[in-house]
C-alpha cells in the first residue's frame, strides 16, 4: 500500500483543479474514464504513468473506475496490483467487494497482493465478508492470515458501534486514510511504545498504539515507531514502514534505511521502507533510493523507481500528481 498517500498529500493542491476534472468528466464520463483505464491496464506503459492513472481513477471513483482497476489484477507487477487493492479499499465502495474476494482467494496472486485485498475488505467495512475473512484468518501464508485477523477485528469493532474517527479521547487521524485499526486512547508515548512492542498482545491492540503514535507525530513518537521495525511479524513491520511514510519525519530516516538495506528482510517491508524514504523526500533519501533502483527484488526495485519519479514531481512543481486526465486533455 501507500503510493496513493502521496496523492493525499497533494490533495490540497489538487482541490482547485479537482473541480475542473469533475466537471470535465461529467461531460463525457465513461469515455474519459475508459481512456485513463486503458493507460492503467496497458503493460507497455511506464509503471509510474500507470500509477498516475490509478490515482486518477481512485479520485474519480464510480463503477467504471472500479471495473478498470479490477481488470488490472491480471498484471505481473505485484507492486501495481497491491496498490490496486489498496485503492479499492480506500475508495470504500461496496461494488469492489467481489473483485477483492476473488483476489484474496487466488493463491496464484502474490502474498502482498492478497494481503492488501484482505485489508481492503476490512476497510470497506461491510460485514458480509466476515465469514470469508474468518476463513482466511487461518491461511498458510502468515501475512494473509494476520491481515484477515485484523480485518475481522476491525469489522467487529465497527459492528459494536466503533467510529472510524477513532475512540473517544484519541487523537484524530490527520492523514485521511482508512486504517486497519482505530488509534488507542490517549496515553503517553512511553505507554504507547510499550503497547506497540508487546508481542504477547493481539496485533489489533498493537496497531491501535501504532496509529495513536502516528497521530501524535512527534519525534519521540516517530522513534518509538521505528523500534517496531525489529518486531517479529513481517506484516507488523511493513505497517510501521507505511505509517513512517505517512508521517514523513526525517528522524526515521536511519531506521528506514536500515530496513531497506537488510538483505534478509521481507520484500514487503523493504518496499514500505523505500516508499517511506521517498515520501520524506530529502536529498539523502534520494541517494539511498538510487542505490536500490536496480535491486534484485522486483517490488523493491519498482518501489524505488516510482518513489524517485514522485520526488521528481515534487521538485518539478508539476501541478497535480494524479494527472492522467490532464495528460489526456493535452493529447487531444
Ligand atoms: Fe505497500
Ligand atoms: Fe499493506
Amino acid at each position: 500500500m501507500g503510493y496513493s498517500k502521496h496523492s493525499e498529500l497533494f490533495l490540497s493542491m489538487e482541490l482547485s483543479i479537482y473541480s475542473t476534472v469533475i466537471s470535465y468528466t461529467s461531460m463525457a464520463s465513461e469515455q474519459e474514464v475508459a481512456a485513463v483505464g486503458r493507460i492503467l491496464i496497458n503493460p507497455k506503459q511506464d509503471l509510474t504513468t500507470r500509477f498516475r492513472a490509478l490515482f486518477t481513477l481512485r479520485n474519480l471513483g464510480g463503477l467504471e473506475a472500479i471495473e478498470w482497476i479490477s481488470q488490472t489484477f491480471v498484471d505481473d507487477s505485484a507492486l501495481l496490483k497491491h496498490e490496486l487493492a489498496y485503492c479499492l479499499g480506500q475508495m470504500q465502495d461496496e461494488r469492489a467487494i467481489p473483485t477483492l474476494e476473488t483476489v484474496l482467494k487466488d493463491t496464484t496472486q502474490e502474498p502482498m497482493v492478497r494481503h492488501e485485498a484482505g485489508e481492503a475488505l476490512g476497510a470497506i467495512g461491510n460485514p458480509v465478508v466476515l465469514d470469508l475473512l474468518k476463513e482466511y484468518s487461518e491461511d498458510p501464508v502468515i501475512e494473509v492470515a494476520e491481515t484477515c485477523q485484523l480485518a475481522v477485528r476491525r469489522l467487529e469493532w465497527l459492528m459494536s458501534g466503533g467510529d472510524q474517527k477513532g475512540e473517544e479521547g484519541s487523537d484524530g487521524n490527520p492523514y485521511c486514510s482508512v486504517d486497519p485499526a482505530p488509534p488507542a486512547q490517549k496515553k503517553t508515548v512511553s505507554e504507547l511504545r510499550t503497547q506497540l512492542l508487546d508481542e504477547r498482545l493481539p496485533l489489533f491492540e498493537r496497531y491501535k498504539a501504532m496509529f495513536a503514535l502516528r497521530n501524535l507525530g512527534t519525534e519521540e513518537a516517530v522513534l518509538a515507531l521505528g523500534d517496531g521495525l525489529q518486531c517479529s511479524s513481517a506484516l507488523f513491520r511493513h505497517e510501521i514502514g507505511y505509517v513512517l511514510g505517512q508521517i514523513q519525519h526525517p528522524a526515521s530516516i536511519p531506521q528506514l534505511q536500515a530496513g531497506l538495506e537488510r538483505d534478509e528482510e521481507n520484500a514487503m517491508v523493504r518496499h514500505e521502507c523505500a516508499e517511506a524514504l521517498g515520501a520524506i523526500g530529502k536529498e539523502e533519501c534520494m541517494k539511498i533510493l538510487e542505490r536500490y533502483r536496480k535491486d534484485k527484488e522486483r517490488v523493491v526495485k519498482e518501489s524505488c523507481e516510482v518513489a524517485l519519479d514522485m520526488l521528481e514531481y515534487e521538485n518539478s512543481k508539476q501541478f497535480q500528481y494524479a494527472d492522467g486526465l490532464l495528460r489526456l486533455q493535452g493529447e487531444q
